[in-house]
């Protein structure tokens, strides 16, 4: 087993850049300051990044390529997410040999290794917390649309089955919000209704309900609006499989969305 850590993280624009995050996000900030510790003691050979912000239409992409190296401004909202420089390496071929378990299990996986991609915020933001100094090898993958939740936890699935067939030592990020109707003013929580969606979403994770938070996943999506359809949440449950044990740390709002930083360690003890 290989995957250490799996991150449910948040990357909300408003914690982009340290200095701006308002007081309602600052514990978001700490408990991502504090898991970045813990990946840097695990010192992972590579960092694989799902991003509700990389929203593919019909193929699941993986970045393969060697360096990550960009200037991010988000076209959502360059007012606030401008002029962001990173360099990262890449891992050619982990992404390699994940491309080819999803095309063995007849998934629509394509390889991009293009140097003019640019990340998305989604990819970005996490990053700038978990990996600050940018020094591990980060693996990126798209959420698909044109994929149901049973296909993308399906590509979890052979995305875990690669990772841990592997000697090497990973981190997961799973890069998205929980509900996610989003209304203007940053400081607006998610309704009492969606919070309760939420709530007992989280609750069936830590409570190791694997199952029942799969099958509560659509239609929770669908009434709560969770970010990307919910399909980090079904590669989360694809990839990790029942051998985690899961940590919440907070959950924070940002226009009307919520946000919960949850952590998942192979074999912790009890
Ligand atoms: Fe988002």
């Amino acid at each position: 087993m290989t995957i250490e850590l799996g991150v449910l993280a948040a990357h909300v624009p408003s914690i982009c850049h340290r200095e701006n995050v308002p007081e309602y996000q600052q514990d978001i900030v700490a408990k991502m300051d504090a898991i970045s510790e813990k990946i840097e003691t695990i010192k992972p050979d590579a960092v694989i990044i799902v991003s509700c912000h990389w929203q593919s239409t019909f193929h699941h992409y993986v970045d393969v390529s060697q360096t990550h190296k960009g200037v991010l401004t988000a076209f959502e909202c360059p007012d606030i997410i401008s002029d962001v420089k990173y360099e990262y390496p890449g891992d050619q071929s982990l992404g390699e040999k994940l491309v080819m378990a999803g095309k063995r299990a007849k998934i629509p996986v394509i390889a991009v290794n293009d140097p003019t991609y640019v990340w998305d915020y989604g990819t970005v933001v996490p990053l700038r917390y978990l990996v600050p100094s940018e020094d591990v090898p980060v693996v990126n993958l798209s959420i698909t649309l044109a994929a149901g939740l049973d296909e993308t936890y399906k590509w979890g699935q052979e995305i875990g089955n690669v990772l841990n067939g592997d000697y090497k030592r990973y981190v997961f990020i799973f890069s998205g919000a929980l509900a996610h109707n989003l209304v203007r003013g940053r400081h607006h929580m998610p309704t009492v209704s969606e919070q309760a969606l939420d709530k007992q979403f989280i609750d069936y994770i830590t409570g190791k309900n694997w199952n029942l938070a799969k099958e509560m996943l659509p239609q929770y999506a669908k009434i709560a609006g969770v970010e990307g359809g919910g399909r980090h949440l079904a590669m989360m449950l694809g990839v990790l499989g029942d051998k985690y044990h899961p940590t919440f740390h907070t959950y924070a709002q940002s226009s009307g969305s919520g946000n919960a930083i949850m952590t998942f360690d192979f074999k912790k003890e009890l």
